[in-house]
């Protein structure tokens, strides 16, 4: 049976339901899944001194070998400025990609495949990473590769038999669907109906704040409601609460029309984004949702994104994600799932809530800092293997000591997955720098030489 009063809304006793939780969890937007790199995307610098004909020979190589090329372009090479490269996509399905890559590999001076279906190519080798978005903007390029559009209902979802409301779920799949990195994320008029349902949760959910919560959150919670809109008789705008966001710690809302891969979800922290949904749950069960909606994204999870330590250790859990392998992005899901979803931490000596799925669930909420769960320090690696329920409450939580020791943990993990690459995360451009050559290292040593000298100056003064 799903729930009553979910959680002990009314009149809890703490204890947990026979029911499931208010937010059910692994519907939150991550999910393993397809992944989202279909084709072979490569770089090379062709190892010519005379430019002319290069182009003509590169295509007759593809030609030859019968691959489909779906985008080629030529620039300025970002590991040495005075030549170029290529970048090309190929369609991975077609022709005999692998001697294609050998002869073009042969001729280059600079060679690297991006991204590939690399499950199908088992030679020895060849230096293939699974794709991974290079800038901002390409998280456009799988924003729709959803395994699941937010308006397909299961039958026991409680607005399965409404069509009123599976419309309106619809119109929300619509706009994010529809959404391009750097628009303003369209405002939508929530219903009287909607509003209500938001202000009985918000309402509850106040209530335990103060005793149950971290202090970040407590501190950014009252900015939310003087700059966001946060209020009982308002359901905040994404853009809003975007705008607040990016002048804070320069994370951004981005809207998702249905559930992403993990691998997808995760890379769009490594950029400071988040996916967040826009509509509400069914207003016939107020303090129950299926997966995420409004109130966990904008109760649970924003405020702390507004912290700037809780913000560089999500990016971190994204910037491990990049070219990670399957395995390793399960760790890595896993590890969010305890901390940004259900993580606690331990302030003056006693533990609180910091993850999103407690923080908007009155049940949970309450349950997570009983004497019922047992409570772990959190540790990557084995946090990182722990199988989980997804429709009760969790009978293990893992506990940090701040937000820094989690974001250290987190990069000595990530300094442990196999990876042939360094990825740095350059926020003037919002990209991803490969650092795989000595040219692009020695531009970001003098940048950080430039960094000390500043801070050196600075304490010199004081
Ligand atoms: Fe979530």
């Amino acid at each position: 049976m799903n729930g009553t009063a979910i959680n002990g809304v009314n009149g809890t006793n703490g204890s947990p339901p026979n029911d499931k939780p208010t937010y059910m969890g692994r519907g939150q937007y991550i999910q393993t899944g397809k992944d989202s790199a279909k084709n072979t995307w490569l770089i090379f610098t062709p190892d010519q001194e005379d430019g002319s004909g290069v182009l003509a020979d590169v295509l007759d190589t593809f030609k030859r070998n019968k691959v489909n090329l779906l985008h080629i372009e030529s620039r300025s090479s970002k590991r040495d400025e005075e030549t170029y490269e290529f970048m090309v996509e190929c369609q991975s399905d077609s022709g005999d990609i692998p001697t294609a890559l050998d002869e073009i590999k042969s001729k280059a001076s600079y060679f690297s495949v991006v991204s590939r279906d690399y499950k199908n190519d088992k030679r020895k080798g060849l230096d293939s990473i699974p794709w991974f978005p290079g800038t901002v903007k390409d998280l456009d390029k799988f924003a729709n590769q959803i395994l699941s559009y937010g308006s397909e209902l299961d039958s026991d979802h409680p607005g399965f038999t409404d069509p009123i409301y599976r419309a309106r779920r619809k119109e929300f799949a619509d706009i994010a669907f529809n959404y391009k990195h750097g628009e303003p994320i369209p405002r939508v008029e929530y219903t009287d109906e909607e509003t209500a349902t938001w202000g009985s949760v918000y309402r509850n959910l106040k209530k335990l704040f103060k005793t149950h919560a971290c202090q970040e959150f407590n501190h950014i919670f009252p900015l939310l409601e003087q700059n966001c809109g946060y209020k009982e008789e308002n359901i905040p705008q994404l853009q809003d609460i975007s705008e607040f966001l990016k002048s804070t710690t320069g994370f951004s809302l981005r809207p998702v029309a249905g559930l992403l891969s993990s691998r997808d979800f995760l890379a769009g922290l490594a950029f400071r984004v988040f996916h967040s949904t826009q509509y509400i749950r069914h207003s016939s069960r107020p303090m129950y949702t299926p997966e995420p909606d409004v109130v966990h994204e904008l109760i649970g999870h924003v405020p702390l994104f507004a912290d700037p330590a809780f913000a560089e250790f999500s990016q971190e859990i994204g910037l491990a994600s990049l070219g990670a392998s399957d395995d390793y992005i399960e760790k890595l899901a896993t590890c969010y799932w305890f901390t940004v979803e259900f993580g606690l931490c331990r302030q003056h000596g006693e533990l609180k809530a910091y993850g999103a799925g407690l923080l908007s669930s009155f049940g949970e909420l309450e349950y997570c800092l009983s004497d019922k769960p047992e409570v772990r320090t959190f540790d990557p690696e084995k946090t990182g293997i722990q199988k989980y329920p997804i429709t009760e409450f969790q009978p293990v939580y893992y506990v940090t000591e701040s937000f820094e020791s989690a974001q250290m943990k987190m990069s000595q993990f990530a300094a442990s997955i196999p990876r042939n690459f360094t990825a740095r995360y350059d926020p003037y451009t919002q990209s991803i720098e490969l650092l795989d050559s000595k040219n692009q290292i020695l531009k970001n040593m003098r940048h950080l030489n430039r960094e000390l000298r500043t801070l050196t100056d600075a304490m010199e003064a004081l």
